[in-house]
């Protein structure tokens, strides 16, 4: 073979090679267009794969691990915690003081339930009040025509009629006759009947009640009207010539048809018997 002939041929051979390549890269760049994950990305799919495959395992962490170390340690001994140093969080802060509150809400009710029902021991209505001398009361009685009244305890005052005793000591109670032995009645200012204030009633010499027209005589015995007895009264405890009334007791007035002292109406009535004003 000539020399000639010998280098055609290796032209053609390189030719050949050249061409090859060429046609493989063309194709990989043809592959690669119509969506062909590139190396790198393979490459991290294969790596995420491993991954996936491999048998899970789960990382302790370091204050389990701090745990189980200290388990096989012996129980330390108990210290009670500094009470100055327990913090006290906000909702226990609250619930405390919701409690606390409720308790003082609660105790201050009670106490004014009880001092409202406790009977006083002087002073005030609901106790006992020193009217005055016993000769005063009798001269003030005069002095307005027949009554008078004692605003601290909430009450008339009128003159009993020795000559009517007798007769009373037949009707009333003892703690009721104390007052009339000394000439006094003290009489409730509240209507038996519903409880509107009764009034004097100066022409008449008699309570009249302007709600619904009850009458009662000057020591409170009922004449007339809807109400169901006489006046209540309170009793007077008479002491070195003071009278005292108590008007913690409150004794029911006398029934109905009652009349110790056969007292009329001295002049016009104030209010009429059939019904109030
Ligand atoms: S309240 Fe006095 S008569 Fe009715």
């Amino acid at each position: 073979m000539s020399a000639g002939a010998i280098i055609g041929i290796a032209i053609a051979a390189i030719v050949v090679l050249a061409a090859v390549l060429f046609l493989t890269a063309v194709r990989r760049q043809d592959v690669r267009g119509a969506g062909a994950l590139s190396r790198e990305t393979r490459r991290r799919d294969k790596a995420a794969t491993r991954a996936a495959e491999a048998p899970e395992t789960k990382e302790v962490p370091a204050t389990l691990g701090a745990l189980v170390k200290a388990s096989s340690l012996p129980p330390a001994p108990f210290t009670p915690p500094d009470p100055e140093l327990v913090a006290v969080t906000r909702r226990q802060f609250f619930n405390r003081a919701n409690v606390a509150l409720m308790n003082v809400g609660l105790g201050g009710f009670g106490l004014a339930v009880i001092a409202f029902l406790w009977p006083k021991a002087g002073g005030g209505f609901g106790g006992k009040i020193n009217a005055g001398k016993v000769d005063d009361i009798l001269a003030n009685i005069e002095a307005n025509s027949g009554f008078f009244y004692v605003p601290e305890a909430r009450t008339w005052m009128t003159h009993y009629p020795k000559e009517a005793l007798r007769k009373a000591e037949t009707v009333y109670s003892e703690s009721e006759l104390a007052g009339m032995r000394v000439g006094l009645v003290a009489l409730s200012q509240k209507c038996p009947h519903l409880g509107c204030r009764v009034p004097d009633c100066k022409s008449s010499q008699w309570f009249e009640c302007q709600c619904h027209g009850s009458q009662y005589n000057r020591v409170g015995e009922k004449k007339a009207g809807p109400a169901p007895r006489g006046m209540d009264r309170h009793p007077i405890e008479v002491s070195n010539g003071v009278a005292v009334i108590n008007t913690g007791i409150n004794i029911n007035g006398p029934a109905i048809g009652t009349n110790t002292t056969g007292q009329e109406a001295e002049g016009p009535h104030c209010v009429s018997a059939a019904g109030g004003h």
